[in-house]
């Protein structure tokens, strides 16, 4: 079997700091590579900035600051964020570095060779903003400006000589292949949008640029300098030393399984990059995700639109894992969802402090009293135990598969669903009342810190530093991991030690 995985955010402009939505990206694939890994997956995992085109360009030159200067700044923010999400990333790739330059020059000149690539003239709309491409009936008059229906960003009017991607030619090809790879792009509903924006037929694409220069430039025409989404998505590939094809990398981890995107960007991940890499012979990607939007209010939260909740601030207010579990708890993934701090506290407080931490907190200190810090020897399981172990032994295939469809909340729910019954079971079974019944209550016990431990190991790619604080009570290191122990009831030794453990969460003052 396969054991490689390969999965990448998008990269990111650069254009201003990071905000919300970046962070929702990168930690939702973050929980994805990190959840592979317990399964024994050797994961790639990628993330980096899109530092080309005219949108970088204006940025810098507003600042009065030359474009490489300022994409170096920023860009550090960015790879910053990642340690600070605590993203288990492998790669950063910037698309200034060497490596890029020479697979984007790479692609092209296969393209060219191909006869996939002319030279003509662009007249039409461009959104800076989007840096997209934009048809007569895509955009619209608002206050006198002309404006991208989809995106609401301004276009401007471009006349320029051009090369051309013979874009218009892959149309069947595509359709082919969405309808043979039916689970290419997900969730469903913008896979549907995409067929029906291909089916209405395709144009060749615009993919040089001549009035300004900060991009790659077009191999034997100084002139021209390569389309920024060209130039961009070919960093996937970058990152896996391309163009050599016979690297390790490569062999590994291409096709990659995973471009996880937000769905403003899934026309160019969707139909252009597969529609690219069959011209150039290579194999497309096998899923494209397009999760929603992290609203802010009603709007998308936006650097344009200026309504940012600053990732940084809220981990330096709440720590980090309470933020990541929120965004996958509250967010139905795929579909849009608004976030407030309000909701954060309230989740904080009732999931994190009361459901988990109360759990732990609880078994640990009736463990304490009654089994001096030991594992306890347990007695044969009763009905009551074996229902709740085997809730979640036996839910070990569909987690899998809720990962391998990104069925994020379907995998959230699930933990949030255990942790009730174990706060639940824990209650009910009276440990407590059992003091005359030691082999019953040693038995509660066990049961109770497999649970706890089973449950951490599920809560692990969400919140990776808490679960693993727990999962140190039973001297159980990051890297002896395996999600397949959740079938094992019996992983814990009679009488080894466990720890003591820190209050895991602190409950948020609320004034109202
Ligand atoms: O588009 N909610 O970069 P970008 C959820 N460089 N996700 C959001 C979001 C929001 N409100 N705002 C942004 C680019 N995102 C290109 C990508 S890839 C080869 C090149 C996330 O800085 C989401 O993943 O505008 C979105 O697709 C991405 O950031 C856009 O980031
Ligand atoms: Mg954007």
């Amino acid at each position: 079997m396969n054991k490689n995985f390969y999965i990448t955010t998008p990269i990111y402009y650069p254009s201003a700091r990071p905000h919300m939505g970046h962070a929702y990206s990168s930690i939702v694939s973050d929980v994805i590579a990190r959840f592979k890994r317990l399964d024994g997956y050797n994961v790639e995992f990628l993330t980096g900035t899109d530092e080309h085109g005219l949108k970088i360009q204006r940025a810098a030159e507003e600042k009065g600051i030359e474009p490489k200067k300022f994409c170096d700044e920023i860009s550090k923010t960015f790879r910053n964020l990642s340690k600070i999400l605590n993203l288990s990333n492998t790669d950063f790739i910037r698309t200034t570095e060497d490596r890029h330059i020479k697979s984007v020059q790479n692609l092209w000149k296969i393209l060219e060779e191909k006869g996939e690539i002319y030279l003509s003239k662009y007249s039409g709309w461009y959104s800076v903003s989007d840096e997209a491409f934009y048809s007569e009936d895509e955009i619209k008059e608002e206050n006198g400006i002309n404006i991208s229906i989809s995106s609401g960003s301004k276009v401007e009017w471009v006349e320029e000589e051009s090369y051309f991607f013979k874009l218009s030619k892959w149309e069947d090809r595509l359709i082919k292949f969405y309808e043979e790879n039916p689970k290419f792009i997900l969730p469903k509903s913008r896979r549907n949008e995409v067929i029906n924006f291909v089916k209405s037929g395709l144009k060749d694409l615009s993919v040089s640029r001549k009035s300004f220069s900060w991009g790659i430039k077009v191999p034997n025409n100084k002139d021209h300098i390569i389309y920024v989404w060209l130039d961009a998505l070919t960093n996937y590939l970058s990152a896996l030393n391309y163009p050599d094809l016979n690297n390790t990398k490569y062999e590994n981890f291409w096709p990659a399984d995973v471009h996880m995107i937000g769905k403003d960007i899934l026309r160019f991940h969707a139909i252009y990059w597969p529609a690219f890499l069959l011209a150039a012979d290579l194999q497309p990607p096998k899923r494209v995700y397009g999760h929603g939007w992290i609203l802010s209010g009603e709007e998308k939260m936006s650097k344009s639109k200026g309504n940012i909740l600053d990732p940084l601030e809220i981990v330096d207010k709440y720590g980090l894992d309470p933020l990541r579990y929120y965004l996958l708890k509250e967010v139905s993934f795929g579909n849009d969802g608004s976030i407030t701090q309000e909701k954060l506290e309230d989740c904080i407080n009732s999931d994190l402090a009361n459901n988990y931490g109360n759990l732990c907190q609880r078994v640990i200190s009736f463990n304490e009293k009654n089994c001096s810090l030991l594992i306890p020897e347990k007695n044969k399981f009763v009905k009551e135990d074996l229902i709740i172990l085997n809730k979640i032994a036996d839910r070990a295939e569909n987690l899998r598969s809720n990962i391998d469809n990104q069925e994020l909340s379907l995998y959230t729910n699930f933990i949030v669903d255990c942790l009730f019954d174990a706060n639940k079971y824990f209650n009910d079974q009276e440990p407590w009342k059992k003091k005359s019944d030691i082999k019953r209550l040693n038995t509660i016990v066990y049961v109770s810190l497999e649970i706890i431990r089973k449950i951490s190991i599920l809560l692990n790619p969400i919140i990776p530093d808490t679960s693993l604080k727990v999962l140190k009570i039973f001297n159980i290191k990051q890297k002896d991991l395996l999600f397949e122990s959740i079938k094992n009831h019996e992983s814990l030794k009679p009488n080894d030690k466990i720890k003591k453990i820190d209050i895991l969460f602190k409950k948020v003052e609320k004034n109202d």
